[in-house]
């Protein structure tokens, strides 16, 4: 048996950083991506040479017909998902102060960021219960997910979904409205032996925050992280491997923050 992760957003960023650190463990990764086929194809190799085998499907998350088709080649190819990483987002395209924001970046960002990984989780979901009739609904600790044959769900969440930024407030509510998304499938999905985590970055060097970056050094250089660097994708995709491989079994809701300390209040 193949165990096999979905990983939306896993051409570039955080997103590659989290196919090769499954890859590493042996995965089989679907490096799903929207607009950019090159780092796609650049991930996928990256993927094989680190060990898993790779599907690249060309997807965008926000669009229903685009969501099916990407469930619907990771069944083709692989027969099955055992994992399911909801990581694809988008900052605003335009930093816009609050009392600026336009309806057309809120529908978009939302619609990228909060609608479409609500709906790929329930559309997955489905798949997964309907594959993973009879495994018990809990092991207990030291017996893992029995070989990756216990499905997962995590989402990519933010320090965004609890720090006010007035200029991209459509990304802070998309955040934000993801951590409650985490808890209720935690929930609802916990009786079918599916559970369901948020990672939080905090400020982490990809292409999304490249244009912010002289503003974050001095900011991280004047003591903003208790950990005073910035966050790489291999720091996500450690806490999203420990998690996808079963090492909490009777944890389920829980946001596990990976930013340096940010989110400790200080004196
Ligand atoms: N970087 C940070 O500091 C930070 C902090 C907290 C949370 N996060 C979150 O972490 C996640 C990854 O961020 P990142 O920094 O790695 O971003 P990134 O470098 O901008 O990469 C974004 C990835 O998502 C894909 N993508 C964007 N919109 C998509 C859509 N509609 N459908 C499918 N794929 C889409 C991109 O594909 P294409 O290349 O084809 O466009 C790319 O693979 C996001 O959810 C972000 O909000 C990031």
């Amino acid at each position: 048996m193949q165990k096999t992760a979905i990983v939306t957003g896993g051409s570039r960023g955080i997103g590659r950083g989290i196919c090769l650190g499954l890859a590493a463990q042996s995965w089989a990764v679907v490096v799903n991506y929207r607009g950019n086929a090159d780092a796609a194809q650049e991930a996928a190799a990256l993927v094989e040479q680190a060990g898993g085998q790779a599907l690249i499907v060309q997807a965008d998350i926000g669009l229903t017909g685009d969501r099916e088709r990407l469930v619907q080649a990771t069944l083709d190819r692989f027969g099955r998902i055992d994992l399911l990483v909801n990581n694809a987002g988008m900052a605003p395209r335009l930093r816009a102060d609050l009392l600026e924001t336009s309806e057309e970046s809120y529908d978009e960002v939302m619609a990228v960021n909060l609608k479409g990984p609500f709906f790929l989780t329930q559309r997955v979901a489905q798949a997964m219960i309907a594959q993973s009739r009879g495994i018990a609904p809990s092991p207990t600790v030291g017996e893992g997910w029995g070989g990756g044959t216990r499905p997962a769900i995590i989402n990519i969440g933010s320090i965004s979904a609890y720090t006010a930024s007035v200029n991209r407030g459509e990304y802070c509510i998309s955040k934000a409205g993801m951590g409650m998304m985490t808890a209720l499938f935690a929930d609802r999905l916990a009786s079918h032996a599916i559970n369901v985590y948020e990672v939080r970055p905090g400020i982490i060097e990809t292409d999304m925050t490249s244009g912010v970056k002289a503003k974050y050094d001095a900011l991280i250089g004047d003591g903003l992280t208790p950990i005073r660097r910035w966050g790489q994708p291999a720091d996500i995709a450690a806490a999203v491997v420990a998690l996808a491989e079963g090492s909490f079994p009777f944890s389920t809701g829980e946001i596990f923050n990976v930013d340096g300390g940010f989110h400790l209040r200080r004196l």
